[in-house]
């Protein structure tokens, strides 16, 4: 059987409008603009209204892609949605979202990758439209980690914020679409706290007891993930090239995972890329787990930083631990 290639036919990202900046936190707990800036690169992040859960954000970045794309959303075979805020435990919010868009004729399920969750999905994508099984799919990442941000704690409250980013892919013949993938995962670093939401799931249902220790909340060990964090992203890019037949001379933009300025230019320098090659938009939008890289390839396509025929790296890497990296030509 021939083999398809999946074809990225439109992107799409939404953000929600109130912005938190440096100086807004300044005033919720003991950090300063200069800290943050210095140790993250961010600037300001969007935070959603009491009222909006991850499906809002979810559908309207799914409609500006499949507007993008051209497509009827009836067209739409599967809906992948990677997230770690989810609207609720179940059902998924691929659900609310299939209903928000009117894919009537779609399968639909999240996926759970932390912030790898974006190439986890492309990959999922991939994988179904190489075997014929689907000629559409579309991938939305969405998260609204300020619902899980324990705003008393310093140390992760001035990282994370609320985004998401939609991509369609589509089978074609043409020489263009995912050209590789690379999906890892170490569950020995699962446990301890080092990055997890510790109550809410089977391990340690919802008491009063969760609630009075605040474990509905993120708990992060950033130091220890940072070190981890560069090199997985680094190695996952080289294993996604190698896949594919690829150099980094091929890579017109790479774009990794946003979860600190430095981390990107630590994981550039590895790779032997030029800062330019790198694309960072963490000043703008913070941490948003898996939507990061979904709204900087939608950003980079809107502002023609990458075009047709371009090869575009996406390299990421969260809790699990996991990691991952996808090569695209646009
Ligand atoms: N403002 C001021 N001071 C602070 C703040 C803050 N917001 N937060 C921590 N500090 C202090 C610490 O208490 C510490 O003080 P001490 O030296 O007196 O003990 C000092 O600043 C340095 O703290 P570190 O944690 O060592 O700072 P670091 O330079 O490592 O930066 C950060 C912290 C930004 C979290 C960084 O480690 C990081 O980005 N880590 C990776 C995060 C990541 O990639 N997570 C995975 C993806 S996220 C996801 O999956 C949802």
């Amino acid at each position: 059987m021939e083999l398809l290639n999946s074809a990225l036919i439109g992107t799409g990202s939404f953000a929600p409008e109130k912005t938190l900046t440096n100086f807004d936190l300044e005033k919720m707990v003991d950090t300063s603009d200069e800290w943050i800036r210095r140790r993250t690169g961010m600037v300001e992040r969007h935070i959603v209204d009491e009222n909006t859960a991850s499906s809002d954000l979810a559908i309207q970045a799914a409609l500006k892609a499949i507007e993008k794309a051209n497509i009827d959303p009836e067209e739409i075979d599967l809906i992948v949605l990677p997230t770690v805020t989810p609207d609720m435990s179940f059902p998924s919010t691929a659900c609310f979202v299939q209903k928000g868009i009117g894919a009537s004729n779609a399968a639909a399920f999240d996926i759970s990758a932390g912030c790898s969750g974006f190439p986890y999905g492309i990959s999922i994508a991939d994988q179904f439209i190489k075997s014929g099984t689907y000629k559409t799919v579309l991938v939305i990442a969405a998260e609204t980690l300020s619902k899980i941000t324990d705003w008393t704690d310093r140390s992760t409250c001035v990282l994370f914020g609320d985004a998401a980013g939609a991509a369609v892919f589509q089978a074609t013949r043409d020489n263009k679409g995912v050209i590789s993938s690379y999906l890892s995962a170490d569950g020995n670093f699962s446990g301890g706290n080092l990055l997890s939401l510790p109550a809410g799931g089977s391990r340690n249902p919802a008491s009063h007891e969760t609630v009075d220790k605040r474990m509905h909340y993120i708990k992060m060990r950033g130091r220890e993930l940072f070190k981890l964090g560069v090199k997985a992203m680094a190695e996952s890019g080289l294993k996604a090239l190698e896949l594919g037949n690829l150099t980094l001379d091929d890579v017109t933009l790479c774009i990794p995972h946003q979860a600190n300025k430095r981390i990107i230019d630590a994981v550039g320098e590895r790779l032997g890329l030029p800062e330019e090659k790198m694309f960072i938009n963490v000043d703008k939008y913070g941490n948003t787990s898996s939507a990061t890289m979904a709204v900087a390839l939608d950003e980079a396509i809107r502002n023609e930083k990458v075009g047709s025929g371009d090869i575009v790296l996406i390299v990421a890497f969260g809790s699990g631990l996991t990691w991952a990296a996808i090569a695209i030509r646009l």
